[in-house]
């Protein structure tokens, strides 16, 4: 592993469990599903958010959302990474709503995506969502 990898496996491994201690406050009474999420800005600073659900349902808000809207009232819109942490075997993948808000900010941003068992898996988001909506046209048809 090169130093500067080092450095941003051990950047990722802190956000992770960042997003796993914000994952226990996740208000999730109707479907079960715990999801935190950490997200860290270009200066280094982590803001999180867990998913609070609604009796209406459709209200409910995802983590991701919580995490950046906690940043964006902080002042804060330059993001590099989101950890994504969930209750589940598998690595949860944020939802397309999601996946939008986040390239509002930061199109190439990693996303750390961690399973109940700790284990990481980073992909970017280009490549969750390539051709994200967009009012200036970055996209290339
Ligand atoms: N959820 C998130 O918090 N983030 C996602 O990216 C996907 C889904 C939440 C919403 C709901 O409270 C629960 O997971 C089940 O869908």
């Amino acid at each position: 592993m090169s130093s500067s990898s080092a450095v941003t496996g051990t950047r990722d491994r802190r956000l992770a469990a960042e997003a796993i201690r914000v994952m226990h406050n996740a208000y999730a009474p109707y479907s079960g599903f715990h999801v935190g999420a950490a997200l860290r800005t270009a200066a280094g600073e982590v803001f999180t958010g867990c998913n609070c659900e609604n009796a209406s349902y459709g209200l409910t808000i995802c983590a991701e959302r919580v995490a950046v809207g906690n940043a964006v009232a902080a002042g804060r819109r330059e993001f590099e990474a989101i950890a994504i942490a969930s209750g589940g075997n598998d690595f949860a993948a944020p939802c397309g709503a999601c996946r939008q808000v986040l390239a509002e900010f930061a199109p190439d941003m990693r996303v750390i995506m961690v399973n109940r068992a700790g284990k990481r898996k980073v992909v970017t988001l280009n490549r969750l969502l390539p051709l994200a909506f967009s009012l200036r046209s970055r996209a290339k048809l």
